[in-house]
């Protein structure tokens, strides 16, 4: 028997849609001294390595917050570097997502966004329309209420047309009014980096989510942590408000 305690195979039922905030970039640079920005990178890394493990163990829908409605609070520095990332993760995109039967799509309010980021986002969500494969969601200038509240102005508009009547509405109309409609909610949201909040991420889709908080800042998230993630979800009874 080796001296390392073999760890225990994933479960058999994964679950269907992860979704993760990448928190923790900026200590994680702190605590070598370098700048934050070396974090968004290592961070950025982290997620190329952790979008192709999801795949190939089998989750079928996966979500990142790389950007939130919020994050414009932060320095015009760091708020470049990490458009500048993003924009070189788009083209590499561009490419692999052609290679891949993996799906991006791109979920936020793209209408403030620098217009060649854009573009890079179309064209990365039409060269995988038709894929069949997992369907990885990109969050950038994001935020769930800010969804919400467009999804309600959406519907407000057909009331005023006159195709909907107001006790039309309810809550499926609702999930087909926002960026993930006819997507599952997620199964289980990870946020890393010791912080236990959901900082206005999918907080319509979140209702009966499981939720997993870790210590290890994002950047050192292995895919070790990913599958302890998972064991533990699948030790979860998830009752949906009812009783088993
Ligand atoms: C949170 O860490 C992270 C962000 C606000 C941005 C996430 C961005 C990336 C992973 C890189 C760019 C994305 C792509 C898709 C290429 P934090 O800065 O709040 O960390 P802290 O709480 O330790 O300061």
């Amino acid at each position: 028997m080796g001296i390392f305690k073999k760890e225990a195979p994933l479960p058999a039922e994964l679950p269907q849609h992860i979704a993760i905030i990448m928190d923790g970039n900026g200590r994680w640079a702190k605590k070598r001294g370098l700048p934050r920005t070396a974090g968004h990178k290592k961070g950025a890394n982290n997620m190329r390595t952790i979008i192709d493990y999801m795949n190939k163990i089998g989750i079928r829908y996966m979500t990142f917050y790389a950007f939130s409605t919020e994050n414009w609070k932060r320095s015009q520095d760091e708020v470049n570097a990490i458009m500048d990332l993003l924009k070189d993760y788009l083209e590499e995109a561009l490419e692999r997502f052609q290679e891949t039967d993996m799906r991006m799509r791109f979920i936020g309010d793209r209408s403030v966004l620098n217009p060649e980021l854009v573009d890079l986002m179309e064209k990365v969500e039409s060269v995988s329309a038709d894929h069949t494969g997992a369907v990885v969601n990109m969050a950038i200038n994001y935020g769930g209420r800010q969804e919400i509240t467009a999804a309600c102005r959406n519907i407000a508009q057909k009331v005023k047309e006159g195709s909907i009547h107001p006790d039309d509405i309810d809550e499926d109309m609702i999930s087909a009014n926002i960026f993930t409609a006819g997507q599952p909610d997620p199964d289980l949201i990870i946020r890393p980096s010791g912080e236990y909040r959901l900082s206005n991420f999918l907080i319509w889709q979140a209702a009966y989510s499981e939720f997993l908080f870790d210590e290890v800042l994002w950047p050192d998230f292995s895919t070790k942590d990913l599958d302890r993630a998972i064991r533990e979800y699948s030790n979860r009874q998830r009752r949906f408000g009812g009783v088993k």
